[in-house]
């Protein structure tokens, strides 16, 4: 698919129709996101992908909606035929840049997550970005071990529904020219 079209027609997509994705196309969109850039080339992540439904109901469980971490979980979640845990491997960049490399290693996992995001567009998959979950409940549920952080849940799916463009800042607005 042409980038423009890719980059036009992703959506947080919420609703998923009831149809498995190949082993193959997942590992895809891993290998998308495996390109992202980030700092030092330290590549401080880990995708951990779920097909299991008893595990993906356990992984809703853990998560809420808007700001309040004691509200209702995200049970639209459930429809995705995949979940992708994306995860922080924080020592890599502890070691190389100290507490400053935080920041920067966090941005590159967002990078990873747009290359996720922009990939399953590419590949008729709608998902969405999600990060309201308990992180130490996701971590327990998942068995991590201590080096690795859940940063964000990415549900992805074959689209039921493909929402309306929402509205976005005109670049006008948010560009400022220095010549
Ligand atoms: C870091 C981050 C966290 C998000 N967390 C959630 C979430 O927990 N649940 C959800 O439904 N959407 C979540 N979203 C999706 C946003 O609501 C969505 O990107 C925004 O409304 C704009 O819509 P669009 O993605 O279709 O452009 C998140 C997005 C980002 C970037």
């Amino acid at each position: 698919m042409e980038f423009e079209i890719v980059i036009k027609n992703r959506r947080s997509v919420r609703l998923f129709e009831e149809r498995e994705i190949s082993d193959e196309v997942l590992l895809k969109m891993v290998e998308h996101a495996s390109l992202a850039p980030s700092p030092g080339n330290l590549q401080p992540w880990e995708f951990i992908i779920v097909k299991n439904r008893d595990l993906i109901e356990k992984i809703v469980s853990t998560t809420y909606s808007g700001n309040v971490k004691t509200s209702s979980p995200q049970t639209w979640i459930k429809s995705a035929s995949a979940v992708i845990v994306v995860c922080y491997i924080p020592r890599p960049v502890s070691a190389r840049y100290g507490d400053e490399g935080r920041v920067p290693g966090l941005l590159g996992l967002g990078a990873a997550i747009e290359n996720l995001l922009l990939s399953a567009v590419n590949m008729g998959l709608g998902a969405c970005w999600v990060s309201g979950f308990r992180s130490d409940e996701l971590s327990k549920v998942l068995g991590l071990p201590k080096g690795s952080e859940p940063i964000s849940i990415i549900p992805v799916g074959y689209p039921k529904e493909i929402p309306e463009a929402p509205p976005k800042l005109p670049v006008d607005q948010i560009t400022t020219f220095i010549k």
